[in-house]
């Protein structure tokens, strides 16, 4: 794969509108909330804008989003710089997004980290120079139980990922392939302990889920 870092040479838009079919669902989003607060859907506005504006947040999408919502721009700008699953930026087409927080740097997350450095030569925040490949350190992904774990493209988790199969998933993702998502344990059901069902032994029964030696 390429070996050289970069980051992805880009330029902001000077405007952004949101598409119709956007417009519709953002006018249905704004209606949830209690009139004078409709500053409180900001969040899935700039969600919205990041998957129209292929992955990333513009600077004008933010303050569309100020004008929408009729709230202060630094407000928005407040909250996207806050949280990691907003791109401020243009990412490479495989976004890998390695949680380092605690339970994932306890249970190996430097080593995955270094893997997929190594086997796409660039360091975390960086993008392979043939744009296929962005690596991003994040926090706390809200799956540490299945640590540790990484989030591709915004949307699906890799769990139980070790250096060996974190390369193995990146060359998958480059060969065009969509591995299986979550737990990458052959032993383990979901987020279940490896070795089975502790409670509920009755309904993982009838789910024909393995339950722990000690329960049989
Ligand atoms: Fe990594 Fe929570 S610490 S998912």
């Amino acid at each position: 794969m390429s070996a050289s870092a970069s980051s992805i040479h880009f330029e902001q838009p000077t405007s952004f509108s949101f598409t119709p079919d956007n417009m519709k669902v953002i006018e249905k989003i704004v209606t949830k909330y209690p009139k004078g607060r409709q500053a409180s859907a900001v969040m899935p506005l700039l969600d919205i804008a990041q998957r129209q504006h292929n992955n990333w947040i513009p600077e004008a999408a933010m303050e569309e989003i100020a004008r929408i919502l009729d709230m202060p721009k630094i407000k928005v700008f407040e909250v996207a710089t806050f949280y990691t699953m907003y791109n401020l930026a243009p990412k490479g087409k495989h976004h890998i997004q390695i949680c380092t927080t605690s339970p994932c740097c306890l249970s190996g997350a430097q080593d995955v980290l270094a893997a997929c450095e190594k086997r796409l030569g660039i360091k975390s925040g960086g993008t392979t120079a043939d744009g296929q490949f962005t690596i991003t350190e994040v926090e706390c992904l809200g799956s540490c139980v299945n640590a540790p774990v990484f989030q591709y493209n915004g949307d699906e988790y890799y769990e139980d990922v070790s250096p060996e199969i974190a390369v193995k998933l990146l060359d998958d993702f480059k060969a065009g392939k969509k591995p299986q998502t979550g737990t990458q344990r052959k032993d383990r059901f979901k987020s279940m302990s490896a070795a089975g069902a502790t409670c509920l032994t009755e309904q993982a029964q009838k789910a024909g889920v393995r339950i722990a030696e000690e329960k049989k």
